[in-house]
């Protein structure tokens, strides 16, 4: 695992799609994971930017989310599929058959589960996963559990990622409860992860991920047994991360 140190969330943000910028050019039929949230919303402008400034070409690459709440759908404003429309699929030219979400109306949510998982199989597996963290360390919507679950499947969003994600919603009770979310196989797989971290209320995360011991308690803190995993954090989310650490040769500041 390599942490990044960067100063404010702009430089985190440039610094993540000169990350994805780079994989399309070098491999244009790409296989991207993508996440949602707001900590990605820096690094979605800039691809669009860039792509609308002629620079990036997004034809052939194909895009698998993390997760989709379970009882909504596509076209409900707070869907996954609704967000990922509105600040990247819209703007560029990625072929709308090859973005993949995960179907939070299937009647089925196991058999959609298998579904996604053969999906990202058959495209060759991920080449390069966007992540974002929760306060708690979630992963996509891979909760602190006595377990790292490997396989997509039905994910019961905790008290504080139910909290953490009222902003969104008219009121607390709207929040979804459950969701469908890629497991640690399909993350672990990916050629490179790069997760994103980014303000005070992530410090805690941030710190225990990357200095605490691997533990499903910590989902994030799988990525340090990565082989190509970079963690880009900011001054504050990294506010945690004691000072020797940034000599410790595997962690960078940018
Ligand atoms: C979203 C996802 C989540 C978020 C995390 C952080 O697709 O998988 O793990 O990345 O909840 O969310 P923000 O960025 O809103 O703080």
């Amino acid at each position: 695992m390599d942490v990044v140190f960067v100063e404010d969330y702009e430089a985190m943000s440039r610094r993540a799609a000169e990350i994805v910028a780079g994989q399309i050019r070098q491999k244009p039929d790409s296989v991207l994971g993508l996440a949602t949230g707001s900590t990605p919303l820096g690094l979605y402008h800039l691809l669009c930017r860039w792509y609308a400034a002629g620079r990036l070409d997004f034809s052939a690459v194909t895009t698998f989310n993390l997760d989709e709440y379970i009882g909504l759908s596509p076209t409900h404003p707070q869907s996954y599929h609704a967000f990922m429309q509105k600040h990247l699929f819209s703007k560029v030219n990625l072929c709308p058959v090859r973005c993949f979400l995960p179907d939070g109306m299937a009647g089925d949510v196991l058999a959609e589960a298998g579904r996604y998982d053969a999906r990202i199989e058959a495209a060759g597996g991920i080449d390069l996963q966007v992540l974002g963290i929760g306060r708690n360390g979630h992963i996509g919507f891979n909760e602190p559990d006595d377990h790292f679950a490997v396989r997509t499947h039905r994910a019961y969003l905790s008290d504080d990622t139910i909290k953490a994600n009222a902003r969104f919603f008219p009121r607390l009770a709207d929040v979804p409860r459950e969701a469908i979310s890629v497991g640690m196989g399909a993350i672990m797989k990916a050629q490179r992860v790069v997760l994103l971290a980014s303000g005070p209320d992530k410090a805690e995360a941030v710190h225990r991920a990357v200095c605490g011991v691997v533990t499903p308690r910590v989902p994030a803190s799988i990525l340090q047994l990565h082989r190509a995993a970079t963690v880009l954090v900011d001054a504050d989310a990294a506010a945690l991360v004691p000072e020797k650490w940034r000599h410790a040769g595997r962690i960078h500041i940018g």
